[in-house]
């Protein structure tokens, strides 16, 4: 059988990479796919991961004008998104890049991904763009809120102001949280090497990491299944899924 499954590694990539101090990766929904959590943009085969929510479109409930509408139906799917999550287990891909922070001297992590996988796996420093399902803050006041007590309202209510709690996650329409914003670019415009994992590419600002990369000199590596907006300007795409790449990837570094 081989062991690479297919998988070509550049060599003048490798070889790139061992002379290369300063990393970056860009993670999106794609690297938790293979632990069955559905990406935003693509339709699941059968639908079977949505159930009920198949016919809600993520980007009409993921806002503030969704949750103001109907707080009750926002607050519902994220609770179905966070059990879906609490079921779940890194994959393969998530468990590489893991390895890999440990390989270079500098590592910088940046997902769009609210799932907590990376961390979940063991990845240390971890920059979280879009916050995290698991935490919670209040609607009102922007407060991260840790518990409150249970009354059967749906949603709960902030402890100390009584206004409704949302999920600490970046809303379409929302800025992202501007330490996590600033780290990120320089992360990008400071590193030799820029990976784009899992993502399509389409939602800003992480949409222009890659590109501050390329234009301050980074390679930029694509591994997608699927081709995005950067697959044409990426110095190196490595069509598959994140599960199968980052570990041949990781043994190809580990073997130079
Ligand atoms: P998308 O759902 O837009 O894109 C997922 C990408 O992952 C696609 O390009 C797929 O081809 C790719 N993919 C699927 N399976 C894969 C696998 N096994 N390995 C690698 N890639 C795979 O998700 P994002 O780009 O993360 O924002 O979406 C960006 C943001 O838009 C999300 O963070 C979220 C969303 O709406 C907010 O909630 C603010």
């Amino acid at each position: 059988m081989d062991p690479s499954n297919g998988v070509q590694i550049p060599q003048r990539l490798v070889e790139l990479l061992h002379s290369a101090p300063s990393i970056a990766v860009l993670t999106g929904a794609g690297i938790s796919a293979e632990s069955g959590v559905p990406t935003f943009r693509q339709k699941q085969i059968g639908q079977s991961q949505n159930g009920l929510w198949s016919r809600y479109d993520p980007e009409e409930l993921a806002t503030p004008q969704a949750f103001r509408r109907n707080p009750e139906l926002v607050w519902r799917w994220y609770t179905w998104r966070r059990e879906l999550i609490s079921g779940v287990a890194p994959n393969a891909g998530h468990q590489a890049l893991v390895e890999m922070e440990q390989h270079f001297p500098q590592f910088t992590l940046i997902t769009q991904n609210v799932d907590g996988l990376h961390q979940q796996a063991g990845s240390r420093r971890v920059i979280e763009l879009h916050g995290n399902i698991q935490r919670n803050k209040c609607f009102a006041e922007n407060r991260v809120v840790g518990s409150w007590s249970e009354t059967g309202e749906i949603p709960p209510r902030c402890p100390v102001c009584g206004g409704m709690l949302r999920p600490d996650v970046v809303w379409f329409g929302e800025p992202l949280p501007q330490d996590a914003l600033e780290s990120a670019w320089k992360a990008a415009s400071t590193c030799q090497v820029f990976f784009s994992i899992g993502t399509s590419g389409i939602v800003e600002p992480a949409a222009s990491l890659p590109y501050i990369a390329l234009h301050t000199g980074a390679v930029v590596v694509e591994i997608n299944p699927n081709p995005t907006p950067l697959t044409a300007q990426a110095t190196y795409v490595l069509p598959g899924p994140a599960g199968s790449v980052l570990p041949v990837l990781l043994a190809a570094l580990s073997r130079a």
